[in-house]
Formats: structure tokens, C-alpha cells, sequence
């Protein structure tokens, strides 16, 4: 009976089915994140024929070797892959595939949720009223800024990208601009986006700017103290993809000399690490990386996990294989 190895808690719609494909499932008897070491320990004796991994894993040559000749697969549960040495995956042979689409809903909500959040002052709101401060409604008192009308620059339009671009232009009637390696005629079409050449382009033109490109050497960095210095200074920056593609001490200079007036953050440069700086500032929000961390988008990441396995070790092409 094909192993397979899960390296921590998931839903039980996951487990269930690979219970109904005829698996044995072994899981990480402790609800934390596995060392490298702890890891090696459970796949050293290389009985697995697939791993469930996590993006909190580092998935790199000696984890991929560790696993042994029958592993055939690992599984990430995650729209994003950069926690897996993709080219020694290749070399040795092992199959990674992500979980994209199904959470694309859940994570433009939350890019949503962030950017109602940072331009109607909710959470500063909300620390205001609990510190008592709150002595009576004032015309002037925590101003913030519609989304209707105003211009949202999208970063990377790939399933989750192009759906905020999707509910910036249906549900608040903002101007969507894109910057994106492909250009996407039908989507244009389909809600009247425009297309930039370059991401400076975007950010020059966006009231709101929110990211949503994988983390590649190309895109570490992306937003530095220069490119902040090209956007607004009465613009937002929201992020939903991964820490290091901003640059988290510029952006704390950023806010704090008000080069921009806000950002919202899901993930960070160094998680769980979170830059002191960043803390002591009212202009930004910070959400500890939940943008899909609801019980819907949870359950259809394990369910597509799970369905990616099966298929690799039925000898079929996994949905969401990786190349
Ligand atoms: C979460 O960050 C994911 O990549 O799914
Ligand atoms: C605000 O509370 C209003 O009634 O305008």
C-alpha cells in the first residue's frame, strides 16, 4: 500500500481522500514546523511514495534526496513554490506541484479586506476605540480615502491577480491598470484593464497598488526605496504574495516619512519575522500570512493536494505539476 508522508496537520478533506485512494497517510505527530533535521529523521528511511509538504518547509536537495528512490512526489500545499529547489526536483526525478486556483477567491478577499482596511482606517479605528479615545463623532476625526473611483495598479495577473483586478472594477468601480510578463488582451476586454509596460509604469499611475507575482530572483526586491519613491504620495501598497519581494526596511522609511501614505502586508521579509519599524507605525497594517486561511480555501488546498498525488502515483500527469 503506496506512504505517504504529511509534514503537518491539514484539513482532514486531504487525508480523508487519500485514505479513499487506499493510502497509508503518516503525519507529523506535532502541530509545528519540522527542522530540516527533524524532517530527514521521518524520510530517512525512504518508505515514501509521496510527501505533503508545506510552504514553511524548505524542500532543497538533501530534503529531495532524503526521501529516497520511491518518492515519487511532493505535494505542495501552496499556490506558491519557492520554499522548493525546483531544478534539483528536475534532476533527481521527484514531481512538485502547487495548489493554484482555488484559493484565488479567499486571497483577493483578503487583498480586499487589507486595502478596506488601511483607506477606511479600521484597524487604527479599532486600537483608537479600544484605547478609550473614542469621546464623540467629529467631522474631521480619522479621515481616510474611497476605493471608488480611484486607480488600482495590479502586479502579476494570474489567478489572483486578475481576480482583484476583477472585484477592484466590479465591486468598487476603480480604473485597473496591470503590469504583468504577458499581456492579457481578453482580460482587458473582459473588465476594461489597462495594460502598463512596466511595473515603475504601474506605480506611478496606482492610487492602490497591490502585488501578486511569485517570489523568483527577479522579483526579490521588486518594490525598493526607489521604486517607492515613483508612486503617489497619497498611495497605498498592499501585498499578499511574499515578504521578499518588498524590500521591509525601505518600506518602514517609506511610511514613516510619508513617501506613501499606507500599506497592508500579509507576509513578510523574514517570516515569522516581522521588522521592528514596521510595528510601531500607524499606517500599516500587518496580517500574520492568512490571506488563505479560511476553512473553505483550507480544505480545497488539501483536497487538490491530495488529488496531485494520487494522480502521480496512479503514473498519471499530476493537475498542478510544476515545471
Ligand atoms: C500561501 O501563501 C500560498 O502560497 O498558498
Ligand atoms: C454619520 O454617522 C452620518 O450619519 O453621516
Amino acid at each position: 500500500m503506496p506512504k505517504i508522508f504529511v509534514t503537518r496537520k491539514i484539513p482532514e478533506a486531504g487525508i480523508n481522500k487519500l485514505h479513499d485512494a487506499g493510502f497509508e497517510v503518516e503525519m507529523n505527530p506535532v502541530d509545528k514546523v519540522l527542522s530540516k533535521e527533524e524532517l530527514l529523521h521521518y524520510l530517512k528511511d525512504g518508505e515514501y511514495d509521496a510527501v505533503l509538504s508545506l510552504l514553511t518547509d524548505k524542500i532543497d536537495a538533501d530534503v529531495l534526496k532524503g526521501a529516497g528512490q520511491k518518492c515519487k512526489i511532493f505535494a505542495n500545499y501552496a499556490v506558491g513554490f519557492d520554499n522548493v529547489d525546483l531544478i534539483e526536483a528536475k534532476k533527481i526525478g521527484i514531481m512538485i506541484t502547487n495548489t493554484p486556483g482555488v484559493v484565488s477567491n479567499t486571497v483577493a478577499e483578503h487583498t480586499f479586506a487589507l486595502m478596506l482596511a488601511i483607506a477606511h482606517r479600521v484597524s487604527e479605528g479599532d486600537r483608537f476605540s479600544r484605547a478609550g479615545k473614542y469621546h464623540g463623532w467629529e467631522p474631521m476625526m480619522l479621515l481616510g480615502t474611497d476605493l471608488s473611483g480611484k486607480t488600482l495598479g495590479v502586479i502579476g495577473l494570474g489567478h489572483i491577480g486578475s481576480r482583484v483586478a476583477y472585484y477592484g472594477k466590479k465591486g468598487f468601480d476603480m480604473n485597473v491598470i496591470y503590469y504583468d510578463i504577458k499581456r492579457n488582451n481578453e482580460f482587458e476586454k473582459e473588465i476594461g484593464a489597462i495594460f502598463s509596460e512596466t511595473p515603475e509604469d504601474v506605480l506611478k499611475k496606482s492610487d492602490f497598488v497591490s502585488i501578486h507575482v511569485p517570489l523568483m530572483d527577479s522579483t526579490k526586491h521588486l518594490i525598493n526605496a526607489d521604486r517607492l519613491k515613483m508612486m503617489k504620495r497619497d498611495a497605498y501598497l498592499v501585498n499578499t504574495s511574499r515578504g521578499p519581494i518588498i524590500d521591509e526596511k525601505a518600506l518602514a522609511d517609506a511610511l514613516r516619512n510619508k513617501i506613501i501614505r499606507g500599506a497592508a502586508i500579509d507576509v513578510f521579509e523574514h517570516e515569522p519575522a516581522i521588522e521592528p519599524e514596521l510595528m510601531k507605525l500607524e499606517n500599516v497594517i500587518l496580517t500574520p500570512h492568512i490571506a488563505s486561511a479560511t476553512e473553505e480555501a483550507r480544505d480545497k488546498m488539501a483536497v487538490l493536494a491530495a488529488e496531485n498525488i494520487i494522480a502521480a502515483l496512479e503514473g498519471k500527469r499530476p493537475p498542478n505539476l510544476v515545471e
